[in-house]
């Protein structure tokens, strides 16, 4: 007999439909002791919903968070709202005893970060943070790798996530959908919304950052708000390079952009080692290159790795070796490595704590870029 985990989900947008979609499938896939139940979605819109409820089976139905989190009979509550609204939402449901889900990235600053950090560790409740893309089984293989000293000594990380969706100038900002272009909602661009991942996995497969130098770009400077009906000055970043020394002295280089034509997610890393180097791209997510300068020379080369077997990390929960998993799977790994770690009393990485060391280093991206300056992190 499993043991019920109640979740109480805020936001029913698309991370909303992602997270819904794990805690349904994980126990089909992986034994667990506890099963989540959908018992509540939060929203504002209450026909909206309430016909996000019926399709994907909640329970109940709430209009205001703050009803949601006073609930006895919610367990966990699962935060997948924009930015701005993180931080209030997570601090209340610490200070009422509910373990915390909560997306990415943590906060709008460090600031809000730290407090967050201090509210789930003095309810002493447990958290987690959804950077996914660590549960890619290509890229957890990465880090497998990497832990095995199979690269030597580290010298370089580089790192993109391109995209093409805000070019058009008459692109409005705010509002639902396109909050993500409001600086008050948002809390930053790109950096925030795909760099904090490419930092997030950076951190790691290749520990600490150190400090970093920025630039950043808004090519489009003025903006119709759709909440005030007014055009108005765009305060998000829409492209970030930085370059950085991370703490075991590789070197590390990091863009993101909005203006990419022809990209539509287009998430990559690379990593150079003193034995060999390894390369991931989230348009091909279960294949894994890897170059062993060791090899053979005859027949050295890169490896392209179809990352299906049963060896490999999460694949024997799958198919068979050869058939390849998605997107939607790397939530699925998160909510079950979440389930393993509660049953077993061990926080799941990464924790708010680790998420706000992502946090740390967006701002001082972000504050680099302004100053024009070195800055630590
Ligand atoms: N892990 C990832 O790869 C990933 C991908 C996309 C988004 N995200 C993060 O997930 C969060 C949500 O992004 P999204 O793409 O799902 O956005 P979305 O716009 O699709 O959905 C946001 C939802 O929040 C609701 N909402 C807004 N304010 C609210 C409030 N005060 N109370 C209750 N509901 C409220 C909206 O109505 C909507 O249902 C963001 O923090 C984003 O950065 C993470």
């Amino acid at each position: 007999m499993t043991k019920p985990l109640n979740i109480g989900l805020v936001g029913y947008g698309f991370m909303g439909r992602t997270h819904s979609n794990a805690y349904k499938r994980v126990n089909d896939f992986f034994e667990r002791e506890y099963r989540p139940v959908l018992k509540a979605v939060c929203g504002r819109d209450a026909e909206k919903a309430e016909a996000f409820a019926a399709q994907w089976q909640y329970e109940s139905v709430e209009t205001d968070w703050q009803k949601l989190i006073a609930r006895q009979d919610i367990d966990a509550i699962d935060i997948c709202t924009p930015n701005n609204t993180h931080a209030e939402i997570a601090i209340a449901a610490a200070e009422a005893g509910k373990m915390v889900l909560c997306e990415k990235p943590l906060s709008m600053d460090p600031e809000e970060g730290e407090r967050m950090v201090a509210a789930v560790e003095q309810a002493k409740v447990p958290n987690t943070v959804w950077y996914n893309y660590r549960r890619v089984p290509a890229v957890t293989l990465a880090k497998q790798l990497v832990q095995e000293g199979r690269l030597g000594r580290i010298f370089h990380y580089r790192s993109q996530f391109l995209q093409d969706w805000t070019i058009d100038a008459d692109l409005p900002q705010g509002g639902a959908a396109l909050w993500r272009l409001d600086v008050g909602a948002a809390g930053s661009g790109v950096t925030g919304d795909l760099l904090a991942h490419c930092i997030d996995t950076a951190i790691w497969l290749n520990g600490s950052i150190r400090d970093v130098t920025a630039m950043t770009e808004t090519f489009v400077k003025e903006r119709m708000h759709n909440l005030t009906g007014k055009v108005e000055k765009v305060g998000i970043d829409d492209a970030c390079a930085f370059l950085c020394h991370f703490e075991n002295g590789s070197l590390g280089l990091f863009e993101s952009t909005r203006y990419a034509r022809g990209h539509k997610a287009l998430y990559t890393f690379e990593i150079n080692g003193e034995h060999g180097s390894l390369r991931w791209d989230l348009h091909d997510l279960h294949r894994l290159e890897y170059f062993d300068h060791r090899d053979e020379s005859i027949i050295r080369g890169w490896h392209d790795v179809h990352v299906t077997d049963g060896d490999m990390p999460y694949m024997d929960k799958w198919w068979v070796p050869g058939l390849q998993i998605g997107y939607e799977h790397t939530f699925v790994h998160q909510v079950a490595d979440f389930l393993e770690d509660l049953a077993a009393g061990r926080a799941t990485s990464p924790t708010f704590a680790e998420a706000l060391e992502t946090q740390k280093v967006c701002q001082a991206v972000l504050s680099s870029a302004e100053t024009a300056s070195w800055m630590s992190v």
